[in-house]
């Protein structure tokens, strides 16, 4: 038996969060894979199970069969449980159409989701992802069934009555495109600036860090977590995954992907930031294969692990950087 520890001791005993975005329908169905989440990982998130659409089946029903097995693994697994998302203008109910509510209705629907949901979950889920996604690629505020009928003041509410029914957990705002210093994140630094300065309980924010084409400088990465902790805030990356432009891959794409996974996590490790979420557990279940045309535009093979569970150099990466 080789000497070396595995994946997840290197992160405990680093006292790091080093998690996977979980599919539940993987999770029961295939040992290979809750067995490499388990040896490898000590924290976990629902892929999907915990958004809107798949839990309510119907205007009057909740559906935590897939949210359950994926949080219920994470806390008999002893793993830090992140929770994705509460409020998101994608995946909504199928029946779920706004212009049927007027926006006190809309407000009251989602004060009822949020106290349903993170309150079922307090005593579970470490860290919410309380509002995803709500600002555009330009920096302005994102147009939104939520904001067009109550305005910024949505995120005010989303943080107050999710910190009223889980008072523990830390509540995140989180998003895609602002991991370094650019338009977007200097838009959701004001927008958190101002959240701060109303008195929101918000605690962290989220940087998705999907670095599919553009794979973002870690000095600026570095320098963005710095901004938002000097805020106050906690920053997480959340749901980390490393490909290149189909028609642009390097020779040696497992290193490059390797050199890069292993520069956030020192990039983690020098500011302070405790948690790497990757978006999947091994490629065969990455998102990036199954999403519009992403298959043409990008390589499919993200993760630490390769489509057989093989432990790819990037795997070997991460475990470097966090046991130096
Ligand atoms: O579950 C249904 C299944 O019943 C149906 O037969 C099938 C047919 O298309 O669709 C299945 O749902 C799909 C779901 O993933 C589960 O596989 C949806 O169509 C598909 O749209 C959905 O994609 C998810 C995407 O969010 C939705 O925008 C991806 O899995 C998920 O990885 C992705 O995650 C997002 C984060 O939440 C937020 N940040 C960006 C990230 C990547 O887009």
């Amino acid at each position: 038996m080789s000497d070396e520890p595995t994946l997840r001791t290197a992160a405990d005993e680093r006292g790091f969060n080093l998690g996977a975005a979980v599919d539940p329908n993987a999770l029961r169905n295939d040992p290979s894979y809750w067995k490499t989440l388990r040896s490898s990982f000590n924290a976990v998130t629902p892929e999907n199970a915990l958004k809107m659409g798949p839990l309510r089946p119907s205007p009057n029903t909740y559906d935590f069969t897939d949210a359950d097995a994926v949080v219920n693994f994470g806390v008999a697994n002893d793993m830090y449980v992140r929770g994705h998302t509460l409020v998101w203008h994608n995946q909504t109910p199928h029946w779920f159409q706004a212009w049927d509510y007027t926006d006190d209705q809309l407000r009251e629907f989602l004060r009822d989701h949020i106290h349903t949901v993170a309150g079922r979950y307090r005593a579970k889920i470490d860290t919410w992802d309380v509002v995803n996604e709500a600002v555009a690629d330009d920096g302005t505020m994102r147009e939104t069934v939520w904001y067009d009928a109550l305005g910024e003041e949505y995120l005010d509410l989303a943080f107050q009555w999710a910190s009223e029914v889980a008072p523990d957990a830390d509540l995140y705002y989180n998003d895609y495109g602002a991991d370094a210093i650019n338009e977007k994140s200097d838009a959701i630094y004001d927008l958190l600036e101002r959240l701060l300065e109303r008195g929101v309980p918000v605690d962290g924010v989220g940087l998705q860090l999907h670095a599919l084409g553009d794979h973002p400088d870690p000095e600026s990465v570095a320098a963005n977590i710095e901004r938002f902790q000097a805020l106050g805030l906690e920053v997480e990356i959340t749901e980390m995954d490393v490909s290149f432009p189909a028609d642009d891959v390097p020779d040696d794409p497992l290193e490059v992907q390797a050199d890069y996974y292993r520069s956030i996590v020192e990039t983690c490790l020098e500011v302070g930031c405790e948690t790497v979420v990757t978006w999947g557990v091994n490629d065969a279940n990455s998102w990036v294969a199954n999403f519009k045309d992403f298959p043409e535009r990008f390589t499919t093979e993200p993760l630490l692990f390769g489509g057989r569970y093989e432990e790819k150099p990037a795997y070997h990466a991460v475990r470097d950087a966090l046991e130096n």
